[in-house]
């Protein structure tokens, strides 16, 4: 069985976004069920998607914690075959739908898939949050190795700290793999709700602030390219939750207009 744990976010705005869901997958577990049963991959994934992950079962997991996600945001069981996930031009993963699938989306007055996701050490995770027309809405979900960050933050203390971070962050996390590690996921959520990533349209790590504020909640400010960026595509309010595991921090971004 691959062990999956839901967690259904909190943040709801209206009718329209009253629909979500977020799937996270153990990639080992995923691979041994692969392995006994070598046809249950082509059934799960489009040919387009297996040509997409090329052989990367990361990859091919984090379709599959997706295609769940947005199973469990319809609530109703949905066709694999009927469901792909391929990138856009600019990588951002977006579901296509055929058959009943698209049927079923569209007679609930959905228009948009936002999307989202993520993997690092050994697991998965997607969060779909299904769209009227009416509501401009992104979303982001990251998750990253604490013991990754540690090892750049050992390795390299002044640039890992001077290139990604602002002052504030910095003073904030002290000498605190774990707190670097929850900025990173929540900078790379940001990234991906904006749907640039970093690079794409000149959006730099230290253009996202992410800092940690009362009860364990945070506050996202963006500056330069990231904010001419979230400006032009009408998104201005950015909620945030962090999953705070010690290991792997899940960041979740929830970009709207
Ligand atoms: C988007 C970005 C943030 C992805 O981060 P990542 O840590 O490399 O990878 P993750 O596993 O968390 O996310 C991968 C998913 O991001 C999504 N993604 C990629 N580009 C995206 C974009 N422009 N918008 C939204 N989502 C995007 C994809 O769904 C991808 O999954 P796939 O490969 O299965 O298709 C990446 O563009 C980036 O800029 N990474 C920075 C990496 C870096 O600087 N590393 C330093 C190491 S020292």
């Amino acid at each position: 069985m691959i062990e999956r744990t839901y967690v259904k976010p909190e943040i709801v705005f209206n009718e329209e976004t009253s629909h979500s869901g977020i799937e996270i997958v153990n990639v080992a577990q995923f691979c041994r069920l692969v392995e006994k049963q070598p046809d249950w991959l082509s059934s799960l994934l489009t040919q387009a998607e297996m040509d997409y992950c090329a052989g990367k079962h990361e990859r091919h997991a984090g379709r599959f914690a997706a295609k769940m996600a947005l199973i469990k945001a319809m609530g109703v069981g949905l066709q694999w075959q009927e469901i792909s996930i391929l990138p856009s031009p600019t990588k951002r993963p977006e579901i296509q739908l055929t058959g009943k699938a698209a049927q079923l989306v569209q007679d609930n007055g959905f228009i948009t898939l936002p999307l989202s996701i993520s993997h690092d050490e050994g697991l998965a995770v997607a969060l779909v949050i299904p769209t009227a027309d009416n509501l401009k809405l992104q979303v982001g979900i990251d998750i990253t190795s604490c013991e990754r960050v540690g090892k750049l933050l050992e390795r390299f203390p002044v640039l890992f700290r001077n290139k990604r971070f602002t002052k504030k962050e910095i003073d904030q996390s002290g000498n605190d793999p774990v707190q670097f590690a929850q900025k990173w996921a929540a900078k790379e959520a940001t990234s991906k709700a904006l749907g640039t990533g970093f690079g794409q349209e000149g959006v730099k790590w230290r253009e996202i602030e992410i800092i940690g504020q009362d009860r364990g909640t945070y506050s996202v400010a963006l500056s330069g390219n990231a904010l001419a960026w979230a400006e032009s595509e009408s998104l201005h309010t950015w909620n945030l939750t962090i999953i705070p595991n010690v290991k792997t921090p899940i960041a979740v971004v929830i970009a709207h207009a």
